[in-house]
């Protein structure tokens, strides 16, 4: 740790430490706290899995009848991905899912989340399935099963199919929604007799604003704010007639919600008028999508913040997207905001996270912030009432290069981890209903922009020339937290 960031560290401390102290109060638990006393341990029935995706791990894209997705493209246009690398063989997962399953059965994993690449299943965007490609699912499903470890699918983790961007604008076109909905209802009815958990979208906020605002991921696009809103609009719309789709034609028990990065504010301190001001910041801040998708409309106070650039809504969009959910999945990196009471229209400010505020070290975004994830979940649960979260992401990305003896003593992850997990801890130890976890990811795989070989955010660390896979000390760890179901 540098001098610097040590000193960060103790500021930060001294200043939480005067704020309780300045206000005299202890710190109030939860009404679904009283009376639960802390065993240190997760409930027996809490999940643990890990999590990846399908342009991020399988590679072979052309096999099997695959059309191309707007990741291929924008992943082989030259300046777009740091290392110059793309997803052409990532893990080569495609071809070694067996050795994968493996992998996760020796790590102790009781569940699997993994995505669903639309154009092997639709290589056109819309018209005849390619049974090929859902064949590999398949496959990979059954493994799972026999291996014992519960598949958690999810149908759109950013590879859209190329052709709905050439023909329609992507997410530009309602008519993508439309697409996404029956893709969806095609692949529930072939999955549903053995995947029971469906996501829909992962984290519409991320490849919404950095696909489509800033540019920096695919489809590459810096779009006005009110095209900007269209496409969330249609994004949020193909969820909801997806969450349709798949009650249609998938079994009678097929769950179904989304696996949002929702924007947790984090009350500066815990006491019950930050509490309630960090709750409406939260409605609000997550207006463009949680709040939409738990609600079925969009807040007044960011409807007025978008002013004319309001996306165009249409008679009975607003039902559709706020269809009731199964469970929501949340993926949690970091609080986004702190969050004070103050008189005032709002009642609340919101307070960025300074550039001091801990930062891992070798990634450009990720904070150090545990208790975004106590926060992410009781927010969940306390503003909206939702009875079922999973946690569909959590982990950090760092360089993980071997030693001389070929051991990746990742402590780095390992104190990650163990931070994050206390604070999911007393989420379950207060009763709130968090029944699942899964890390990010793995293992070490193509990360977007960042490219191949300098965000790993694997339990497994993956030597991209050889395909070798070498767990790390971190999965030492969350093997021992499974065993145990206890912080470890
Ligand atoms: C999330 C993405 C996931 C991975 C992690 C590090 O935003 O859903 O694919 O890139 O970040």
């Amino acid at each position: 740790m540098t001098g610097l960031s040590r000193r960060t560290l103790f500021q930060l401390a001294r200043a939480q430490a005067a704020a309780v102290a300045a206000t005299g109060l202890a710190p109030v638990a939860p009404a679904a706290a009283a009376g639960v006393e802390s065993t240190g341990e997760f409930p027996p029935d809490f999940l643990w899995g890990a999590a990846t995706s399908s342009y991020q791990i399988e590679g072979a894209p052309k096999a099997d009848g695959k059309g191309p997705s707007i990741w291929d493209t924008f992943a082989h246009t030259p300046g777009k991905i740091v290392d110059g690398s793309t997803g052409d063989v990532a893990c080569d997962h495609y071809h070694r899912w067996r050795e994968d399953i493996e992998l996760m059965k020796r790590l102790g994993l009781q569940a699997y989340r993994f995505s669903i690449s639309w154009p092997r299943i639709f290589p056109d965007g819309t018209g005849r399935p390619n049974q090929r490609g859902l064949d590999f699912y398949s496959r990979l499903v059954d493994g799972l099963l026999a291996a014992g470890i519960q598949p958690y699918a999810t149908l759109f983790h950013w590879d859209l199919p190329q052709a709905l961007q050439d023909r329609f604008g992507g997410w530009e076109g309602r008519e993508t929604a439309h697409a996404f909905a029956d893709y969806a209802g095609h692949v529930a009815a072939a999955l549903s007799d053995r995947v029971k958990h469906f996501f829909t979208i992962n984290e519409f906020f991320t490849f919404v604003e950095l696909g489509h605002q800033i540019g920096i991921h695919a489809p590459g696009l810096q779009l006005p704010p009110a095209r900007v809103n269209q496409v969330r609009h249609h994004a949020l719309l193909a969820h909801g007639l997806a969450v349709q789709a798949i009650r249609a034609r998938g079994r009678r028990g097929t769950l179904v919600g989304p696996a949002e990065n929702i924007m947790t504010c984090v009350p500066v301190v815990e006491t019950p008028e930050h509490v309630a001001a960090s709750q409406a910041a939260m409605r609000d801040v997550n207006g463009g999508y949680t709040t939409a998708m738990l609600e079925g409309r969009y807040p007044a106070r960011w409807l007025e913040q978008q002013g004319a650039n309001a996306p165009r809504v249409l008679e009975g969009d607003m039902r559709t997207i706020g269809a009731p959910l199964d469970f929501f999945g949340a993926n949690v990196y970091a609080p986004f905001f702190y969050v004070r009471a103050i008189h005032g229209d709002s009642g609340y400010e919101v307070i960025p996270l300074p550039e001091t505020y801990p930062k891992f070290p070798q990634s450009s975004w990720l904070r150090m912030g545990p208790e975004g994830l106590y926060w992410a979940v009781r927010h969940l649960s306390s503003i909206w009432n939702v009875r079922h979260i999973h946690v569909t992401e959590n982990g950090c990305g760092t360089k993980d290069t071997p030693n001389a003896a070929g051991e990746l003593l990742d402590v780095d992850r390992i104190a990650y981890t163990r931070h994050y997990l206390q604070q999911l801890q007393r989420a379950t130890a207060e009763g709130m209903p968090v029944r699942s976890y899964f890390h990010w990811s793995l293992m070490d795989n193509f990360e977007w922009a960042d490219g191949l070989s300098t965000q790993r955010f694997g339990l497994v660390h993956v030597d991209f020339d050889t395909q070798r896979r070498t767990p790390k000390l971190s999965a030492e760890q969350y093997g021992a937290v499974i065993r145990h179901r206890r912080v470890v």
